[in-house]
């Protein structure tokens, strides 16, 4: 029991800096970057390995483009970012000594993971380093399914490899595993072995679920859904910009600036973070689509960050409501609530129905105006709003609303009944 309330309270240190952070880059990049087919192209065209290979010797990115990403990411608002170290094409984009198929010995002829965390240090970005256990290219990465001398020298291998990725570069602050195809089991894997070593590399490092252990934190992939806070444990939503991971020019569904920010609300209310995915060309240079959108982004989230970044309340369903104009976050012990108003009402004023807490004050975050407004029975009404919504950026504005005490909105399907009630109250 003390020993669980210690490694409870271990974790919550460990992992306060990445809770309010809240936002951070995921950066996809391999050789399938030169083919710009999707991340998965080797599997899905059934490329054979040694044709595949041939890309290692072809890949020649410009200098360094990973300040790029770095800046990019900093102008943004995100605070960390997440490299492929390896994925599933089983190519290590670092200087390894378990492998020729890498960075330094093929056509990079550079280990650009080292290029990678020193242009996290210089733009002052946490660094996480994801790693894919599921392997295409080494010759026991299906066969250690069957065979037992195959799966003794694959896990070997592995961690080799996770060794070298977390000795030979400093301080680093994000383990993230991936696919751990085909091995069924942690036990197979040796997961608690390989992590107890990742801890007495990094002891402060933050580890993923993917190695088929709980870890430190949950990894929904390309949905917002907000995961038990078990044990201290945290959750990140990772996304793509535009349907694939990997550089691929014909996926031009980019998501909006607006959609990226309900994202961003889901998980401040939820106390989640949100890793988006960044898929650059092979030279490095990431696509211009995901270049403007992130910066906009990042005057939006400058001018809003009080209610984005730090420790937040999470939201307890049962204490707020849906509302068509939009929706919220708290804060201070859920005596500060944000209201993420994403359609503006347009007739110079705001409702909000159902509070029942005392509101002492409302700022306009967007403007950094105080707010007029009045409250009686359970009718909230901001007034002297602007006909025209304030925000340039993405046409979603934040209201601050301090309380005293918790807030509270209690609204339901019914009028009548519920009008009743907070007259009482
Ligand atoms: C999936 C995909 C992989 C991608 C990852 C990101 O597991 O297999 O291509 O890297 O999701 O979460």
């Amino acid at each position: 029991m003390a020993r669980k309330q210690a490694e409870i309270a271990d974790r919550l240190r460990r992992m306060r800096w990445w809770r309010d952070a809240r936002f951070g880059m995921f950066v996809h990049w391999g050789l399938y970057s030169q083919m710009g087919r999707h991340e998965w192209v080797m599997n899905r065209e059934r490329i054979p390995r040694r044709e595949y290979e041939r890309y290692a010797a072809t890949w020649k990115p410009q200098p360094r483009p990973m300040r790029q990403w770095a800046r990019l990411a900093r102008q943004a608002g995100m605070k960390y970012m997440v490299l492929t170290t390896k994925h599933h094409e089983g190519f290590c984009l670092w200087d390894s000594q378990a492998t020729d198929y890498n960075a330094a010995r093929c056509g990079p002829g550079r280990d650009l993971v080292r290029e990678y965390v020193e242009a996290c240090r210089e733009f002052d970005l946490k660094i996480g380093l994801y790693y894919s256990l599921m392997d295409w290219h080494h010759p026991d990465g299906a066969r250690c399914a069957a065979d037992v001398a195959a799966r003794r020298r694959f896990c070997a291998y592995t961690q080799t490899l996770v060794r070298e990725l977390l000795t030979n570069y400093g301080r680093i602050d994000i383990l993230w595993y991936d696919v751990p195809w085909p091995l069924k089991t942690p036990a197979l894997w040796e997961s608690a072995k390989m992590n107890a070593m990742v801890r007495r590399l990094q002891p402060h490092i933050i580890i993923n679920n993917r190695s088929q252990l709980p870890e430190d934190f949950d990894t929904p992939e390309e949905q917002v859904a907000p995961q038990p806070a078990q044990d201290g444990r945290g959750w990140e939503a990772c996304m793509t910009y535009n349907g694939s991971w990997g550089y691929m020019p014909s996926a031009i569904d980019w998501r909006s600036n607006r959609e990226v920010l309900e994202m961003l609300r889901t998980c401040t209310a939820y106390d989640g973070n949100l890793l988006l995915n960044v898929g650059p060309k092979a030279d490095g240079t990431v696509p211009e689509e995901a270049r403007w959108r992130l910066s906009a982004l990042g005057r939006w989230i400058d001018t809003h960050a009080e209610a984005l970044y730090g420790p937040v309340t999470r939201v307890d369903t049962t204490q707020v409501e849906w509302m068509p104009t939009g929706s919220w976050s708290l804060k201070d012990a859920g005596c500060t609530a944000y209201f993420w108003c994403r359609h503006w009402p347009g007739n110079g004023e705001l409702v909000l129905g159902g509070i029942r807490s005392k509101i002492r004050h409302i700022a306009n975050v967007t403007r950094g105006l105080p707010v007029a407004f009045t409250q009686s029975g359970a009718r909230t009404v901001l007034t002297g709003l602007p006909r025209r919504c304030p925000d340039p950026l993405a046409g979603v504005t934040i209201f601050k609303l301090v309380c005293d005490g918790k807030f509270r909105q209690v609204l339901g399907p019914g009028c009548v009944v519920l009008r009743d009630r907070a007259r009482r109250s």
